[in-house]
């Protein structure tokens, strides 16, 4: 069970990370000023979006697409470019991998020093900004490791397991961060007036079952005979509820908190589906698998998947351990 901050009670995230360290090292003082940067990224984000439909440069699109082919709207943007200011200067990080970034984005002036990779989404759900529901941040670090070879940025290519820190933020009705770094997954939740964030929920866990179910049914007639069985159940059971938000953080955080499982599963004509392995579903599986949970690809663990390039997608299917167990009874029929 998740324990709720009791009054006066004022558990920072620096303070948390150092604990979870358990030592004052000089490892642990940079985890902690990472995940400070991460948190200064976020809080910038949050106030941006705040302003929606009140300055310019908050709503809309830039005009240009990215790697994937999508258009990029100018928060996609805006937040891409908060989080590479944020580690400007820092020594911590050398090297940013973002989905609005084709390539990594190295920071010259950090390396060798910074010995870590960030590895983002920098607003996940951007459809939902231009009418004011919920996104996230997705994000992953991991350290930067020596390959032989010429392309110095093989090392990304392994497995989620390689995760040393992984976690989201959500601007929901308040500003959240979730994180894990393999001592369970811990939540914080923005305290506007002190400009900090302060621990809310820790050592949160995932039910062992739930009754939500969060796919996009739009694309039912594209999926495999499995999967369908699998809805066709669904609904014939009755209990359940479907939720899905279009932000897959906002529909992952519900999953945290009450169980159920999330779905995107590949098409005829995608057969990896949308999302992608770096920066949604392997940083998504360590925190849901830190708190109990499980995630799939259909075929296997999403965190045993080694990715062919930077931004290589998966079907993800996440939640509760028997929900996700019952999912893949139907698709390994
Ligand atoms: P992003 O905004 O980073 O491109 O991610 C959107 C993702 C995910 O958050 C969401 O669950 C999914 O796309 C929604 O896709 P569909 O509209 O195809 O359901
Ligand atoms: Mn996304
Ligand atoms: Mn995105």
């Amino acid at each position: 069970m998740s324990s709720l901050r009791r009054q006066g009670d004022f558990t920072t995230l620096t303070r948390h990370v150092l604990t979870q360290m358990g030592s004052f090292s000089a490892e642990a003082f940079d985890i902690s000023a990472l995940m400070s940067r991460i948190a200064l990224a976020g809080k910038m984000i949050a106030r941006q979006l705040s302003r929606a439909g009140l300055v310019a440069d908050v709503l809309g699109m830039t005009g240009t697409t990215n790697v994937q082919g999508e258009e990029v709207k100018k928060m996609d943007e805006f937040a891409n470019q908060a989080f590479i200011r944020a580690f400007e200067q820092s020594g911590l990080v050398c090297r940013l991998v973002s989905e609005e970034m084709a390539k990594p984005y190295y920071l010259p002036e950090n390396c060798p020093i910074g010995r870590y990779t960030l590895i983002f989404d920098p607003i996940d759900g951007s459809s939902n900004i231009d009418v004011n529901l919920a996104v996230g941040t997705i994000f992953s670090v991991r350290q930067q490791e020596t390959v032989p070879g010429d392309d110095p940025d093989r090392d990304l290519l392994q497995a989620g397991h390689k995760q040393l820190i992984a976690g989201y933020l959500l601007y929901g009705s308040s500003t959240m961060l979730v994180y894990t770094m393999g001592k369970g997954v811990h939540a914080f939740t923005l305290d506007a007036g002190l400009g900090e964030f302060i621990l809310s929920h820790e050592n949160l866990t995932v039910p062992s079952k739930g009754s939500i179910y969060s796919v996009n049914e739009g694309n039912f007639h594209q999926w495999s005979v499995g999967m369908q069985n699998y809805i066709r159940h669904i609904h014939s059971q009755g209990g359940y509820s479907g939720r899905y938000s279009g932000a897959l953080v906002a529909d992952i955080h519900r999953i945290l908190f009450q169980g159920g499982v999330f779905l995107y599963p590949g098409t005829q004509k995608h057969p990896q589906g949308k999302l992608r392995l770096l920066y949604e579903n392997a940083p998504l599986a360590y925190i849901i698998t830190q708190a109990g949970g499980k995630a799939s690809t259909g075929k296997e663990d999403v965190l045993d998947v080694v990715p062919q390039s930077l931004h290589d997608r998966t079907p993800l299917i996440i939640g509760s351990r028997e929900d996700v167990d019952l999912v893949l009874s139907f698709l390994h029929d």
